[in-house]
């Protein structure tokens, strides 16, 4: 079970110390989401802002691509330190190759899957993945309300992502506070994004113990 905060929630302004408060927490990996304003109605950071993320983060980088077109960029966030990538499924005119294209860059390759489309569509591209993201909100923004329907959805990757014979992890990303988590990896998910409940909190760096905690 990982926890994987969402940098999205940090204070950009004082991102060095955001990061290194990450390197000395518990926390597994850092979740970086990248927005295009086109594939979400949302504008976030991108390549260079990832690569200062980098240069401090002793910590896995797990990069959400929420951008179309993203065979065009996969091999600047792979050299600006992705370890893992992932991209829409929604967004993906060629996902297998897109998949591809990032494992023979080095990194992990990842489909996030929007809350609207069924994880059915994973069935031919399974083999070229290592993660699978479903998103628990709409995606372009951080501090939304978990969707509850998602549950099933969760239970349903799980038995898909079970049925493979190789190492798949399924993460869930938005909406996941410290009520609902439980029953989020009841239903199956072993990375957990969280964003504003981390970072909007009093101390970050207790809050990240608390939910791995519950996580163990
Ligand atoms: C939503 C992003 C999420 C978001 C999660 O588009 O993909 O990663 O930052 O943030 P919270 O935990 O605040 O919902
Ligand atoms: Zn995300």
């Amino acid at each position: 079970m990982l926890l994987a905060p969402s940098i999205l929630a940090a204070d950009f302004a004082n991102l060095q110390n955001e990061v290194e408060m990450l390197n000395k927490s518990q926390a597994d990996w850092i979740h970086i989401d990248i927005m295009d304003g086109v594939f979400v109605p949302n504008i976030s950071f991108g390549i260079p802002v990832c690569e200062a993320i980098a240069k401090y983060a002793k910590k896995h980088l797990d990069v959400h691509l929420m951008i179309i077109n993203p065979e065009k960029y996969v091999d600047n966030f792979a050299r600006a330190g992705a370890n893992t990538i992932s991209v829409h499924i929604e967004a993906c005119q060629h996902l297998h190759r897109n998949l591809q294209q990032i494992r023979n860059l080095g990194c992990q390759a990842g489909i996030a899957v929007n809350p609207h489309t069924s994880i059915s569509q994973l069935e031919n591209v399974i083999e070229e993945t290592d993660l699978v993201c479903l998103m628990s909100v709409n995606p372009g923004f951080g501090g939304q309300k978990f969707i509850p329907e998602m549950i099933t959805k969760i239970e349903k990757a799980r038995k898909i992502i079970d049925n493979q014979k190789k190492i798949i992890s399924l993460e869930v990303d938005g909406g996941i506070n410290l009520n609902n988590i439980s029953k989020i990896i009841t239903a199956g998910a072993e990375i957990i994004v969280a964003g504003q409940i981390i970072f909007k909190s009093t101390n970050p760096e207790i809050t990240i113990k608390k939910i791995k905690n519950i996580l163990k």
